[in-house]
């Protein structure tokens, strides 16, 4: 299964000024919607709390401190799925990870949620592909496939 890490950030890495933020400075929604849709979506309890909108038309799963990831993807019957966020959640998934979607926004917060707080491991990445986000300007999303 395709385990994909979809994320809008700044230029300086961050995914949000604070953990209750709700991102609405993202410029990809609508591909964030298209890549997404019908396939199950994974996310902590901080972003699902952040969220204004259910993701319809995606499974969406809530995950706690309790939960394994193992324990969470091998119960995914679908050929792949995503981690949404927020940074906790994408470090405790890091070691599944397939591939990583982040779209780099033109913004530097300083400080803030990093893409992987605390993350104790290094990973290498190939570029797959750079897509430009329709109706935006020099806007990319960059899909790598990460070599563990
Ligand atoms: N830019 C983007 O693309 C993007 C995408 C998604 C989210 N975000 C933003 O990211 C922010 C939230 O990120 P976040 O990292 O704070 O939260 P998060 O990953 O959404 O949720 C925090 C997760 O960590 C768990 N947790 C808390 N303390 C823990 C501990 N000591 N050990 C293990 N797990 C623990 C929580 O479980 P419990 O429920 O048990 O506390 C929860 O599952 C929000 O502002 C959101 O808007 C941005």
């Amino acid at each position: 299964m395709n385990i994909i890490l979809i994320a809008a950030i700044t230029a300086d890495g961050y995914i949000a000024r604070d953990s209750n933020e709700t991102v609405d400075w993202s410029l990809d929604l609508h591909l964030f919607k298209e890549q997404t849709m019908g396939y199950p979506v994974i996310m902590g309890s901080k972003t699902k709390k952040t969220l204004t909108l259910d993701l319809k038309g995606r499974n969406e799963i809530v995950v706690n401190r309790n939960d394994k990831p193992k324990t969470i993807l091998n119960e995914i019957k679908a050929d792949k799925c995503f981690i949404i966020g927020g940074g906790t959640t994408f470090t405790r998934f890091s070691a599944h990870l397939t591939h990583l979607y982040i779209t780099i926004h033109p913004l530097i917060f300083g400080t803030g949620v990093t893409l992987f707080p605390n993350l104790k491991r290094e990973m290498n990445l190939t570029l797959i592909k750079m897509l430009p986000v329709q109706g935006r300007e020099n806007l990319y999303q960059f899909q790598y496939k990460i070599n563990h």
